[in-house]
């Protein structure tokens, strides 16, 4: 027997033909076995539902959030600047020069839940020209929140109430208000045109505490 026909084959080694058989048919099993590769496209296409689903779902939602917290988060729309000031329909001119006291009555618009209500009376101030600014009080009596009346024969404030009495600088006369008249804030703006910040106060106390 010659030395080429006793040669055997190496057992580690495959012939190349044998190989590339082996190798496609490894590739025809996966392409057959729906099991290999699914759970990535699995995953891939869970995270697109949930990412279509959020959006559908959230955008709708986040809209009708906004819409019924609207009157919250909005701001009062007012006839003023932001700042709480209210442009009043008075100039300084209408003021009397020797600072006696005009009863004002406050308007402005008013937002209740998702209506506007627009020029509504919102609250009385006493205004006194002081030169070329304005004095303002609020007419509520700091005891108990009646309204304060002006006394011209007096030359004060009174509250018929329990008969607090203010000098015409809002300083008490007497000992039954626990505090003077509540001021407000007052602006003589655009060539005399006065505008108001209206404010109420907590009632019954030394402090003057805004409600
Ligand atoms: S409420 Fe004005 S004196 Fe009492």
């Amino acid at each position: 027997m010659s030395e080429k026909e006793n040669a055997t084959p190496d057992a580690d080694e495959t012939p190349p033909a044998e190989a590339a058989v082996t190798s496609h048919s490894a590739l025809s099993q996966a392409a057959d076995d729906p099991s290999i590769g699914t759970p990535r496209r699995n995953f891939v296409a869970e995270f697109m539902a949930v990412a279509v689903g959020a959006v559908v779902g959230i955008v709708p939602a986040a809209i009708g959030g906004l819409f019924f917290l609207d009157p919250l988060v909005r701001k009062r729309a007012g006839s003023g600047t932001g700042d709480g000031f209210v442009k009043t329909d008075l100039i300084l001119d209408a003021l009397p020069e020797d600072g006696t006291p005009i009863r004002y009555t406050v308007r402005d618009d008013l937002i209740n839940a998702w209506n506007l209500f627009p020029d509504q009376p919102i609250g009385s101030a006493w205004l006194r020209r002081i030169q070329d600014q304005v004095l303002a009080f609020n007419t509520v009596c700091p005891h108990l929140g009646c309204a304060v009346e002006h006394r011209p024969s007096e030359g004060d404030f009174y509250c018929p109430c329990h008969t607090s009495a203010f000098d015409l600088d809002g300083k008490p006369l007497n000992v039954i208000p626990p505090r003077g008249m509540d001021t407000l804030e007052a602006d003589v703006r655009d060539g005399g045109r006065i505008w108001l910040k209206y404010q109420e106060f907590r009632g019954a106390t030394s402090e003057k505490v805004p409600v």
